[in-house]
């Protein structure tokens, strides 16, 4: 199906397939990989699902968007943070292996042996398995930490334990010795998902990596080195940490919603370090309850706040809205949009923290700017990532337990305006110079991406 001529110059004799997960959070680090590998001086060409499909526009000479499948069907999209996500994920893999396995064909005859290999995302076994009998080499590229695959190599023995699934509440406190910090309630990814398909979800992942010729983190050394370590060890492949991607790559965002840019005037007059920046990334979401809560949280709060409130951010069938009074209460101080710029809203002089539900790419983008977190975990990995917030970079806290107003007031003033807030932007400051380090020339991150070319030249 796909009209686009492939590029007849542009000097890339070898061509990177590229194939990312179709949801934002996935899109974003695989587009960037694209964009660093381009640069390096592969020709591209993007496999995507006809649905959430990236942007071709803005692209360079090079590039190539090859859609594959049908638009989606409703189960294949799930919105909301009690949606069964790893249920989708296998159904998606089911529903796009075939289309696939003919498009590859028609690429391959087209492109010849340029092709070197396949970049697909952790979540994508069934495409993964589609190039290997096709005779294509795969790298995968997993997009959340390296401490979050630790967890997921570990799941198997926890089950076989009987320590997973939980029992009863009173377990979900417990430490689990191997994976220090994490306690038993962040490896529970979803209340709505069974346990099986969560083994099976988790298990293709693990099994993706280790069956590929090379696995690329969006994470550096610095960040996750023990983590790195145990990863290496328990896939037996190489293992790239080429993070963190967003500040390697110069190429075109690829944000499926249109980014309300007028958030970045009005932060050019708030004063610097002053402001609360409030997202829940692209899937998770709240009830009306909780958008109220919210809301007259950051209103008492007295704080300047930029608060992101997507389209689909609240499941209820009826209509919606923000509470009466709010806006008289917030005027001047307060910007509410349906999406932002979030690199460049989080790179701003006036943001001094982040509200966030912790997505791998929220949190990254927050350390690489030196914002303190306020961590606000929904599903998936983000609990995880918000126990590493926590507990080992020590550049945040989590606010637990039931969402009531006068905890978000009391969080957000420790946070913008309290010592122990302070000291987290410190640590926040100080892993920001690291992520700088590591994307210099000599740095981990960029000698591990020479590494990376090397690898795929050689294919
Ligand atoms: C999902 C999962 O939730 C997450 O746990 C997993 O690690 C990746 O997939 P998502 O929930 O969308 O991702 O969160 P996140 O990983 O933070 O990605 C969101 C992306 O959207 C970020 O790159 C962020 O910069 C961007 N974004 C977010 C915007 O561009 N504008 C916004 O207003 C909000």
């Amino acid at each position: 199906g796909e009209k686009t001529p492939a590029p007849s110059s542009g000097g890339a004799s070898r061509r990177v397939l590229m194939f990312p997960l179709p949801f934002q959070g996935h899109i974003n680090p695989m587009m960037q990989l694209a964009d660093v590998l381009h640069s390096r001086g592969f020709g591209i060409t993007v496999f995507h699902a006809a649905f959430n499909a990236p942007d071709p526009a803005g692209r360079p000479a090079g590039y190539r968007f090859v859609p594959v499948g049908v638009p989606a069907d409703e189960d294949l999209l799930p919105t909301g943070s009690d949606a069964d996500f790893a249920g989708a994920l296998l159904r998606i893999n089911e529903r796009l292996q075939a289309p696939f396995q003919d498009s590859l064909r028609e690429v391959l005859e087209e492109e010849e042996r340029a092709a070197a290999c396949l970049v697909v995302d952790s979540n994508l076994r069934g495409m993964q398995v589609v190039a290997e009998r096709l005779g294509v080499p795969t790298l995968v590229l997993r997009t959340g930490g390296a401490a979050c695959l630790v967890a997921y190599m570990a799941f198997p023995a926890l089950c076989d334990k009987g320590i997973l699934p939980p029992q009863d509440q009173s377990q979900l406190d417990m430490a689990l010795d191997d994976l220090q910090p994490l306690l038993l309630r962040d490896l529970v990814f979803s209340t709505t998902t069974p346990h099986e398909t969560m083994s099976t979800c988790l298990e293709r992942i693990v099994e993706s990596a280790r069956h590929s010729s090379g696995l690329i983190l969006n994470t550096f050394n610095d960040l996750e080195d023990a983590e790195l370590r145990k990863v290496t060890n328990g896939t037996s492949v190489p293992v790239y940490a080429i993070g963190p991607l967003h500040k390697i790559s110069a190429g075109a965002q690829s944000s499926l919603l249109a980014q309300d840019r007028t958030c970045l005037d009005w932060l050019d007059k708030q004063e610097a370090g002053s402001v609360l920046y409030v997202s829940f990334g692209s899937l998770a979401s709240m009830d009306q309850e909780e958008l109220v809560e919210t809301a007259w949280g950051l209103a008492n709060s007295r704080v300047p706040f930029l608060w992101v409130i997507r389209p689909n951010l609240v499941q209820c069938s009826e209509k919606v809205g923000l509470p009466d009074g709010f806006e008289e209460a917030t005027r001047g101080r307060g910007m509410v949009v349906s999406w932002a710029p979030q690199q460049e809203v989080l790179g701003h002089h006036a943001v001094g923290g982040f509200w966030t539900h912790n997505g791998w790419n929220s949190t990254l983008e927050s350390i690489c700017e030196g914002v303190p977190m306020i961590c606000r975990p929904c599903f998936a990995d983000q609990m995880i990532n918000a126990r590493y917030v926590q507990e080992v970079w020590k550049t945040g806290f989590e606010l637990e337990g039931k969402l009531e107003r006068d905890k978000i007031e009391i969080g957000v003033t420790k946070l913008l305006s309290q010592a122990e807030g302070e000291k987290m932007r410190q640590r926040a400051r100080d892993l920001k110079n690291k992520a700088a380090l590591c994307i210099k020339k000599g740095g981990t991150s960029q000698t591990t991406i020479d590494l990376l070319v090397n690898s795929i030249m050689s294919f």
